[in-house]
This record gives structure tokens, C-alpha cells and sequence, in this order.
């Protein structure tokens, strides 16, 4: 049985209901974990960021046997965003999958960084080992962000 959660997108003051189909996302979720290089935590994070334009582009955790050179798989996926040309409008949602057995959520430094690369109100839709579990933005996750206009020029 397919189980659907709704969202709303408010864009220029029109409301539009996207209806995802959260076992096909679970699924392309767990697919993707096997692509993280996690040999030293054995722990994988997988992220799925959908385009307005229907493009999706994927990130995985990478990490080093230097250890703080290791990359989240969050950080992965919106570094390659910016990369392709891509800016903070352009993004529709992110999913993200960590192998926890209940809720894992982004780490402070993706929080950080997601909130100045991504809009305070786009969905985050954040899965575990056992699936969907909560519907977020970076405004709930990461309230009172420093902000760039924050920085004295
Ligand atoms: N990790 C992520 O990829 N994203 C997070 O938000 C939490 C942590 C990765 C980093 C490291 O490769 C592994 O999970 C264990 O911390």
C-alpha cells in the first residue's frame, strides 16, 4: 500500500499541494546509502535533493582516515546543487536518510550551512532505518542562525 504525506509549496502567493509518495523516496534513500564511503563510523547518510525543475541531485557521507576531513552526506549533495548552477530558489525539498533506528537529524554543520544555502521554510523530509519519520525545515532545526548580514563588513 502507498502511503502519501502532503506539503505545501507558497510561491508569489500561490499554493500548490505536491503529493510525495514516501515509500518510493524511502526506497531511492536506501538505494543511495550504499554509495557512502563510511569504513570508520559504519554509518551512512544519504541525501536527495529535488529541483523544481524535477532534476535530483544525491549525496552520500564521505569519509577520510584523517577524520575531520570527512564530508556529510548533506553538505555533499548541496555542494554539488551550487555546483551545477543551481541556487536556494531552485530547490524544491531535501530527504534525508541516516542509519539511525529512530530519528537522526542533520549535525550542526550541516544546519549551519543548510540555512544559508537553502529557503527557512523548504521541506526537509528526514527518514531512518525504519522510514519516514518527521517533516522539518531549517528554521525549526536551526532557530536564531547566524546569518551572513550578521558579519560587520
Ligand atoms: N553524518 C552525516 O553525513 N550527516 C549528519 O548530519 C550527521 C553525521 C555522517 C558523518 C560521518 O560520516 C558519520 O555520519 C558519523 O558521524
Amino acid at each position: 500500500m502507498k502511503i502519501f504525506f502532503k506539503y505545501n509549496i507558497i510561491r508569489k502567493q500561490e499554493v500548490k499541494v505536491q503529493m510525495i509518495d514516501k515509500q518510493i523516496v524511502f526506497e531511492e534513500l536506501l538505494k543511495l546509502k550504499n554509495n557512502s564511503y563510511s569504513p570508520y563510523s559504519n554509518f551512512k547518510v544519504a541525501c536527495l535533493i529535488n529541483l523544481k525543475n524535477g532534476k535530483v541531485v544525491k549525496g552520500v557521507n564521505v569519509e577520510n582516515a584523517s577524520y575531520p576531513a570527512g564530508i556529510c552526506g548533506e553538505r555533499t549533495a548541496l555542494s554539488q546543487v551550487y555546483t551545477l548552477g543551481y541556487k536556494k530558489e531552485d530547490i524544491e525539498f531535501l530527504s534525508l536518510y541516516t542509519d539511525s533506528e529512530d530519528m537522526g537529524s542533520p549535525c550542526g554543520v550541516c544546519r549551519q550551512v543548510i540555512s544559508e544555502l537553502v529557503d527557512w521554510e523548504t521541506p526537509i523530509f528526514i527518514y531512518s532505518k525504519k522510514g519516514f519519520q518527521i517533516e522539518m525545515n531549517i528554521k525549526e532545526l536551526l532557530p536564531y542562525a547566524f546569518e551572513p548580514k550578521q558579519l560587520i563588513k
